[in-house]
């Protein structure tokens, strides 16, 4: 690992722990500015301190945040590993409440621009690593980029952000379109973030849950809401995770539900009876 807050090589695996399997899901928005970091920093934080080894791979290969947003200064990042230049291992720091952080690729503008051999780079050192993790959270950029459809393919989960702005649904709609009709992905869990209220979140999803329903006969589920805190506000100022600074703050209580909810539901497993970190399939075979 990188620095001084990586992790240890005493940090070893719990025995039974390789056959454990792992989650990976993707954190991901039409429009930008919904709450994705936040969200993603704070459910890896709450899920690290409820002993779940988990990972944020910062995924937002134009304006990488979760660092800042964790007070981090990584000295490498997903560039190197996607290059081959150093092993995930070497790459990934320690974050508040143990959460192991993968720093965004700062130096590559597009997935583009990777070779498909770079690519699975990542695939295969994700699937190499000794520790076994339980959950890899991936805060991708908003948008439907090509970065955005490469780790959204690639997760086994898809959570969507939205805000209760018009905009932030159309283009949710927009981004779910595309990964269900050009990608094949089915499931797609709703988060109403920056809510008044539970119904005005669950109002929320019920509109666009609709629009999927009628337009593209697909149903979409519901994860929860996130309330509009301004405590999460002077949480970012502190650099610090809001369920780290303020436990009791109300947003901190969303949070934790969702990560109850996560924490308790089975994963998914493959017919041979594991969860492997990435669809390897789908991006050998299929559109990227
Ligand atoms: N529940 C909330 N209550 C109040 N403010 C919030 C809440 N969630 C997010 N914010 C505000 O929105 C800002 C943007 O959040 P964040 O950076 O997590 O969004 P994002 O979706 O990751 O953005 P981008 O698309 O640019 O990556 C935060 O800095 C914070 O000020
Ligand atoms: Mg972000």
């Amino acid at each position: 690992m990188a620095d001084s807050t990586a992790l240890s090589p005493g940090c070893a695996a719990s025995p039974g722990a390789v056959s454990r399997p792992s989650r990976v899901i993707s954190i991901t928005s039409g429009k930008g500015g919904v709450g994705k970091t936040n969200i993603t920093a704070n459910l890896a934080y709450i899920l690290s301190r409820k002993r779940k080894k988990t990972m944020v791979l910062d995924a937002d290969t134009g304006l990488a945040n979760i660092d800042i947003i964790l007070g981090l200064t990584p000295t490498y990042n997903l560039y190197h590993v996607l290059t081959g230049e150093k092993t995930l291992e070497e790459v990934m720091v320690r974050g508040p409440g143990g959460i192991l952080v993968l720093p965004a690729a700062s130096g590559i503008g597009e997935m583009a621009d990777l070779t498909r051999g770079q690519k699975l780079t990542l695939l295969d050192e994700l699937n190499a690593l000794k520790e076994p993790l339980d959950f890899v959270l991936m805060d991708t950029a908003a948008g439907i980029s090509q970065n955005v459809m490469y780790f959204n393919l690639a997760a086994e989960e898809i959570i969507v952000v939205v805000t209760s702005e018009p905009t932030s649904l159309t283009d949710a709609y927009a981004l779910i379109k595309i990964l269900y009709q050009r990608h094949a992905k089915k499931r797609f869990r709703l988060l109403v973030n920056m809510a008044r209220s539970a119904v005005q979140a669950r109002e929320v999803f019920e509109r666009l849950n609709h629009a999927t329903d009628h337009f593209l006969n697909l149903t979409i589920d519901y994860l929860g809401h996130v309330i509009y805190d301004a405590k999460l506000q002077e949480a970012v100022q502190f650099q610090k995770p809001i369920a780290e600074l303020y436990p009791a703050a109300p947003a901190t209580r969303c949070l934790r539900a969702i990560a109850e909810t996560l924490y308790h539901e089975k994963p998914e497993v493959d017919e041979d009876g594991t969860l492997r970190f990435f669809r390897k399939n789908i991006l050998t075979n299929g559109r990227e």
